[in-house]
């Protein structure tokens, strides 16, 4: 790791979602209710399947490690930027930084891999039913959720030694509540021409799993249309709608962040991240799991097994 004199023990100052104190208070007390509701919903989610033997199979288990991936990837952040605000302070070390880069990185590219492996469980179950058992094998579901792990991780690295290597000049403020790679990039003054290739690249390696979502939702939709029955259908497509809503704000919110020239960014910008940093782990619970008879009557057995003890 290169750090020239200047920037050797270097803290650097995350600026926050706006730099406004007023808006800050805001997103303050937003966090303080966003961090626990997404612990609690994703760990009652993680109890719930384990609990209950009816949903031990593909589809749930996936479902835990999303949730186990949620509840990671909104701790990276959320607490330092809690606390900071409790301490009246807006310093983050420089390792601390690039842990948060990279923790961000490689989590949030599970947690589409993760979202790429439901996907396609359900494309299996709905397109392939007789086939159900033997591709989605607990063999091959250990193997999609290792998979997605050591992807995530692994495109993670480049981009965080690249960091890492860059020369800040005594620059300190970062134009985000966490440190997020692009505003390092636009604080550095090294030459990030590099950089910002590869985070196009890495931008473009994050939509791989996308287009998985899309290919098997468009193979479910035409499964479903073939069988003329209302029920099946409303009910397909209304699952299906719930789970492409998340979809879709946690990738849109992605790409509106990244897939533009790094000179248009600005502190505002920051507000587009809270999306995928802290609403949607927040949400995956609720829109997997709330309109599902299943999961709900075995949240119900843990409410009154916790009541009656
Ligand atoms: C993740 O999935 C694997 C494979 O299906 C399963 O064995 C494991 O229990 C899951 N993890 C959690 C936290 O549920």
């Amino acid at each position: 790791m290169r750090k020239d004199n200047q920037s050797s023990n270097m803290d650097f100052i995350l600026l926050g979602v706006s730099g406004q104190q007023e808006q800050e208070d805001f997103f303050f007390i937003l966090f303080l209710f966003i961090y626990p509701i997404t612990l609690i919903g994703n760990l009652l989610i993680i109890l719930a399947i384990h609990s209950d033997i009816r949903l031990h199979n593909p589809m749930y288990f996936l479902l835990a490690n999303l949730s186990l991936v949620d509840i990671f990837f909104s701790s990276v952040t959320l607490p330092k930027m809690l606390t900071n605000y409790l301490l009246g302070t807006k310093a983050i070390s420089f390792e601390g930084c690039l842990t948060q880069t990279y923790l961000v990185i490689a989590l949030g590219n599970t947690d589409s891999y993760i979202l790429a492996a439901m996907a396609y469980d359900r494309a299996v179950a709905i397109s392939h039913p007789l086939h159900y058992t033997t591709i989605m094998s607990p063999r091959s579901c250990i193997l999609l959720v290792v998979g997605s792990w050591v992807v995530g991780n692994t495109s993670a690295l480049p981009h965080t030694v690249l960091t890492a290597k860059l020369s800040f000049c005594g620059n300190q403020g970062v134009a985000n509540f966490y440190c997020d790679m692009a505003s390092l990039l636009k604080l550095s003054c090294s030459d990030i021409r590099f950089n910002v290739n590869m985070m196009y690249l890495g931008v473009s390696v994050f939509c791989v799993p996308l287009l998985c979502i899309i290919i098997s939702y468009v193979q479910v939709c035409f499964t479903v249309l073939r069988v003329p029955s209302t029920k099946g259908v409303l009910k397909a497509l209304s699952t299906c709608g719930s789970h492409l809503t998340v979809v879709s704000l946690y990738y849109g919110s992605v790409m509106g962040m990244y897939l533009r020239p790094l000179t248009s960014y600005s502190l505002k910008d920051a507000v587009i991240t809270v999306m995928y940093i802290a609403v949607t782990p927040m949400l995956n619970p609720f829109i997997y799991s709330l309109r599902n008879q299943d999961m709900k009557a075995a949240l119900g057995k843990i409410f009154n097994k916790g009541i009656s003890s």
